[in-house]
C-alpha cells in the first residue's frame, strides 16, 4: 500500500483540515507529518466547529489511528490544551492518537526567542504565529534540540541544558521576560504528554503498510511557505511539500501514492512577506468578509487576492500533485466577474516561469471568467454546478494540467461534492 499526502498549495489555510476529515473514512491511520501549533486546521460538523494545531484531522472519524510524526514540532503546553478541550467535548484520544519519539519539543524559551528575534527585526519582521516554530527547528537542524523521546531518559539535564543556551541569547538580545509562570504551564503539558503512548513511528507506518494498511499524510501551512521552495524568508521553518512528508513520516519516496493538493477559488496570506495578486482595495475586503479570512491560530485579518495560476502550476510541480482539491468557491457565488492570473510580466517580460524573487517588480497577467451567480452552498452532486461554473473547472484544469476531484461549497463536512471518478 502507499501513503497519500494532502497539503496546500497556496499560502496554508486552504481548508486542509475540512477535508483531511472528509477523506479520513477511507484510511486506516492520519499521520501528520511537519508544521506545529502554527497550525490551525478548522473542522465543521453536527453544528459544532472544531480548530486543531498539533492533533492530526483525522482524530473525529472513531477508530482511526491519529500519528504525530517525527517532522512535527510538539509544544506539551499547547498539545495539553489542546487534548483538555476535545476530551471536554466527549472525544476520548487515548490509544487512538501516538506520538513519535522523534518529534522535536517547542520549549517555553523556544516562544521567548521567536518574540525576541521578530523584535529584532522591526519592520523587517516575518510576522510569524510567535508559536516558537523557527526557534525550534533551528534547535533541531543545529542539533540541539530535546525530542519527545527524551522524556524517557534524563529529560530535565536536556531541558536545563537548552534552556540555559536560550537564555543566554535572550540576554544578548536584551529582552526581558519571567520565565517561571511559562514553566508552570509547560510542565502541566509534559504530564499530559506522558499519558500518550510515544512509538517508533517510522516502523509503526511501515509495518503498516506492509500489512495493506491505508495511510494519509497530513500537511500543514502551504507550498509557498516552504522553507525551500516559498517566498523566503517570509516562510515557516519546515518542508510543507510532499518531500516533507518522506522526512517527517519516514516512508521512502516509492511508498508516495496520490498527492492532493488543495487550493481556494482565491488566495490568502497572513503575515508579511510578497503577494503578487493581493487585492488591497474594496475587492480585497469583500473577499476576506465573504470567507472570513481571519486567521485561526492568531484571529489576524488574512490578506486576500485572486487565484495566482502562476504560483499554483510551480506548488503543483514541486509536489508532483495526482490531483486537486477546490475549496471556498462558495466564497465567489455572487461575483459577476472572477479574475485569474494566468501570468506574470516581471520588469515588463511577460514569464509562466515562478521567479527566484517575487518581491521584485511582479505584475499579475489577467484573465476574466464569468461568474456563475448561484448559490452553490446545498448543492450534493457535481450535475448540479451552473454551466458557468463547469467552464470555470475546465478552464483552471487545462491551466494546471490535473483533474479537479473535489469541490468544497461550505465550511462544513456535508458541503463537499465529490466528482465523478474519484
Ligand atoms: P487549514 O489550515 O488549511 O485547515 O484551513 P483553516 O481552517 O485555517 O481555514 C479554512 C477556513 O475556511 C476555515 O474557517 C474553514 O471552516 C473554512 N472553510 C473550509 N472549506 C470551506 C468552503 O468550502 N467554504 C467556506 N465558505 N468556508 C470553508
Ligand atoms: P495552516 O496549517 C497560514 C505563516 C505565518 C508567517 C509565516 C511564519 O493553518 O495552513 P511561523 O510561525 O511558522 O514561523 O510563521 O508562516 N504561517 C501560516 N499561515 N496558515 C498556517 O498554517 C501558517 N503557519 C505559519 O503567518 O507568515
Ligand atoms: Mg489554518
Amino acid at each position: 500500500m502507499k501513503v497519500d499526502v494532502l497539503l496546500g498549495l497556496q499560502w496554508g489555510d486552504e481548508g486542509k483540515g475540512k477535508i483531511v476529515d472528509v477523506l479520513t473514512p477511507k484510511y486506516d491511520v492520519v499521520a501528520r507529518f511537519q508544521g506545529g501549533p502554527n497550525a490551525g486546521h478548522t473542522l465543521e460538523f453536527e453544528g459544532q466547529k472544531y480548530v486543531l494545531r498539533s492533533i492530526p484531522s483525522g482524530i473525529f472519524q472513531g477508530g482511526k489511528t491519529n500519528i504525530i510524526g517525527n517532522g512535527v514540532v510538539l509544544d506539551p503546553e499547547l498539545f495539553g490544551k489542546e487534548v483538555k478541550e476535545l476530551e471536554a467535548s466527549g472525544h476520548n484520544l487515548s490509544y487512538r492518537l501516538l506520538i513519535s519519539k522523534k518529534a522535536h519539543l517547542i520549549l517555553p524559551t523556544h516562544r521567548l526567542l521567536d518574540a525576541a528575534y521578530e523584535a529584532a527585526k522591526g519592520t523587517g519582521k516575518i510576522g510569524t504565529t510567535g508559536k516558537g516554530i523557527g526557534p525550534a527547528y533551528t534547535d533541531k537542524i543545529g542539533r540541539n534540540g530535546v525530542r519527545a523521546g527524551d522524556l524517557l531518559h534524563r529529560f530535565e539535564e536536556k531541558y536545563v541544558t537548552t534552556v540555559n543556551r536560550h537564555k543566554e541569547i535572550l540576554a544578548q538580545l536584551h529582552f526581558e521576560y519571567d520565565l517561571t509562570p511559562l514553566e508552570e504551564k509547560w510542565f502541566a503539558g509534559i504530564e499530559c504528554l506522558k499519558r500518550f503512548q510515544l512509538i517508533d513511528s517510522e516502523h509503526y507506518l511501515n509495518k503498516k503498510l506492509c500489512q495493506g494498511k491505508n495511510i494519509l499524510a497530513e500537511g500543514a501551512q502551504g507550498t509557498m511557505l516552504d522553507i525551500d521552495f516559498g517566498s523566503y524568508p517570509f516562510v515557516t521553518s519546515s518542508n510543507t511539500i510532499c518531500a516533507g512528508a518522506c522526512t517527517g513520516l519516514g516512508v521512502s519516496p516509492g511508498k508516495i501514492g496520490d498527492v492532493y493538493g488543495i487550493f481556494k477559488a482565491y488566495c490568502t496570506r497572513v503575515g508579511s512577506g510578497p503577494f503578487p495578486t493581493e487585492l488591497q482595495d474594496e475587492m480585497g475586503e469583500k473577499l476576506r468578509q465573504l470567507g472570513h479570512e481571519f486567521g485561526s491560530v492568531t484571529g489576524r485579518p488574512r490578506r486576500c487576492g485572486w487565484i495566482d495560476l502562476v504560483a499554483l502550476r510551480y506548488a503543483i510541480m514541486i509536489n508532483g500533485v495526482t490531483k486537486l482539491i477546490m475549496m471556498k468557491s462558495d466564497v465567489m457565488d455572487q461575483f459577476p466577474i472572477i479574475k485569474a492570473c494566468v501570468a506574470y510580466r516581471v520588469e515588463g517580460v511577460k514569464t509562466t516561469d515562478f521567479p527566484y524573487d517575487i518581491s521584485e517588480d511582479v505584475r499579475p497577467v489577467w484573465k476574466e471568467i464569468q461568474g456563475w451567480q448561484t448559490d452553490m452552498t446545498k448543492m450534493q452532486s457535481e450535475d448540479e454546478f451552473p454551466a458557468a461554473f463547469k467552464a470555470y473547472l475546465s478552464f483552471l484544469e487545462k491551466e494546471l494540467g490535473v483533474p479537479v476531484v473535489i469541490v468544497s461549497v461550505g465550511a462544513d463536512r456535508e458541503q463537499t461534492i465529490i466528482r465523478h471518478g474519484f
